[in-house]
């Protein structure tokens, strides 16, 4: 018999995203809401105060990911069962992509608290710190310090565009916490953590085509991520004979040519350049520096080492930083079981599959055993403002997700 008190709350849940899409809303119904700006501050506020309400406890560690902790009295000590996903946007972003894996995991804990069960492990939400990479390069940021994977220096160093440093972002945003009364406790990195689960849309179209409710993801594709400057001499447009010219965007787009040489030819190899920025960005002036990003994914981590290093080699002159790199990561066989079996028991279909987005998970399955749900959304869209994923396939995608966390906070309770 399904438990009516332990169905989720289908209006609160669409409430609760209606209110956080209204914080950095663009006119297009999309959002910007990047990393540690004054507008992902915001709706970490909202956030956090929906969890006091229930009675969590904020954690905030040295990167600033906060972790929300519900726990019944004298579970104090007791390893926590983690859920959760982030609230940062891309610069134009959907409303479900992060968002989603949060209002649910809100409402894992709203349940709990309402109809809690003797014994039950702690809960934590989980709000990942700049998983987009899109202001902070890279993606993961937060999940990646937190794990161990990306030192805490080299991330608090790293800077946006307009040469604000995450370092900086950080003290302004936990002091927009703070000024809302929000004083979270430290958290140290690392952690130990029972189990992680997280809720996203799919962010491509397998779900939707195949007409499948709920993905059960079983690993998630490697990924590798690179700065690469070319350099020339800035010189007058006019003036400079175009034999004698050292022109950065014209070294860029050979070797962005020489990219797709190599890279078109590798099956299956997703590669991306995203940010292409020339310097000084004058219409009369001859680059002097072409910047570009460019972003790997293959699900064979020796398809993605091999295009890795003929890529660096191809740059060996060249400037290239290599911002992250991340092997493709399999998750746990037992929570992916779980999730299936809590799908399977509200009749909601399901399948395995791997994910092509990266995730906090993938970074999180180091520490404990880690699994993700997907839900569709229409036509595979996200990164974008036209993202949207169905009230229907949000409210199952909850359900699923309350159920596993219930299940695991069983398991992992005393
Ligand atoms: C997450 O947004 C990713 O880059 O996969
Ligand atoms: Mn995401
Ligand atoms: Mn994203």
């Amino acid at each position: 018999m399904l438990d009516q008190a332990r169905t989720v709350d289908r209006n609160r849940i669409l409430q609760r995203l209606g209110a956080i899409a209204r914080i950095g809303a663009l006119d297009n119904g999309g959002v910007c809401r990047l990393a540690l700006s004054e507008e992902e501050t915001r709706s970490r506020i909202e956030v956090v105060r929906w969890a006091e309400a229930r009675g969590c406890i904020c954690f905030v560690d040295p990167i600033g990911n906060l972790f929300l902790r519900w726990n019944l009295p004298g579970a104090e000590g007791q390893r926590p069962v983690l859920v959760g996903s982030h609230l940062d946007s891309q610069p134009v972003g959907g409303n479900f992509d992060g968002v989603l894996g949060v209002i649910a995991a809100l409402e894992c804990v709203e349940l709990l608290a309402l109809h809690p069960e003797p014994g039950l492990a702690p809960v934590e939400i989980a709000i990942w710190c700049n998983e987009e990479g899109a202001r902070f390069n890279p993606t993961t940021m937060g999940s990646a310090v937190h794990a161990g994977h990306l030192a805490l220096d080299d991330a608090l160093a790293v800077t946006a565009t307009d040469g604000t440093s995450v370092a900086h972002a950080l003290a302004s945003s936990l002091d927009g916490l703070a000024a809302s009364g929000i004083r979270p406790r430290p958290r140290a990195l690392g952690g130990d953590y029972a189990a992680y689960v997280e809720l996203h849309i799919e962010q491509g179209p397998i779900l939707e085509s195949q007409a499948v409710s709920i993905g059960v993801v079983t690993d998630v594709q490697g990924l590798a991520q690179y700065r690469v400057i070319a350099r020339g001499i800035a010189g007058h447009a006019g003036a400079v004979p175009m034999a004698g010219r050292a022109d950065a965007l014209a070294k860029a787009r050979t070797l962005l040519d020489a990219i797709d040489r190599l890279f078109g030819a590798i099956p299956g190899l997703l590669y991306t350049t995203g940010r292409l920025a020339v310097s000084p960005g004058s219409i009369n002036t001859i680059a002097s520096a072409a910047e570009f990003t460019l972003d790997i994914r293959h699900p064979d981590g020796t398809v993605l080492e091999t295009a890795m290093q003929r890529f660096e080699a191809l740059l060996a002159e060249g400037y290239c930083e290599r911002l992250i790199y991340q092997v493709p990561v399999p998750f746990d066989p037992a929570v992916a079981d779980i999730i299936a079996a809590s799908a399977a028991r509200r009749v909601l279909s399901w399948q395995a599959m791997v994910s092509g987005a990266t995730h906090d998970a993938a970074h999180i399955a180091a520490l404990c055993p880690s699994g993700m749900i997907f839900v569709p959304c229409r036509d595979g869209i996200s990164h974008n403002e036209n993202e949207f994923c169905s009230p229907d396939a949000v409210t199952e995608g909850a359900q699923v997700l309350a159920d596993t966390v219930r299940t695991l906070a069983r398991r992992y309770g005393r």
